[in-house]
């Protein structure tokens, strides 16, 4: 596994090259849009500004310089750019269902 930088939407966060980068978005939390995961709808699309992906054959249209982040996989530090501001999973108190209410410094 090899560890990188994905910079989205001006934000830079660490990445590796071995996983979608939809995957990798989701997992640290923010929600870009998605509907098949297997590049036939093109609603993950988003712009590669910087660096290369390898991405699996879709059937999408998408212009020359988008990719799909479902089935692509950075091969190097990427910039990449979604054309809306991505939503962000916040964990509120009211989600924590554990009946813990200590808390440690
Ligand atoms: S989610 Fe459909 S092409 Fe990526």
């Amino acid at each position: 596994m090899s560890s990188l930088t994905i910079t989205v939407n001006g934000v830079e966060v660490r990445g590796n090259s071995h996983e979608p980068l939809l995957d990798q978005l989701e997992r640290i939390g923010l929600r870009p849009e998605y509907q098949c995961r297997s590049g036939l709808c093109g609603a993950c699309r988003c712009k590669l500004t910087t660096g290369a992906v390898s991405q699996a054959d879709s059937m999408a249209f998408i212009a020359p310089n988008e990719i799909l982040t479902c089935c692509s996989t950075p091969k190097s530090d990427v910039v990449i750019d979604f054309d809306y501001e991505l939503l962000q999973d916040v964990k509120s108190p009211e989600q924590d269902h554990s009946g813990n209410d200590e808390k440690t410094a």
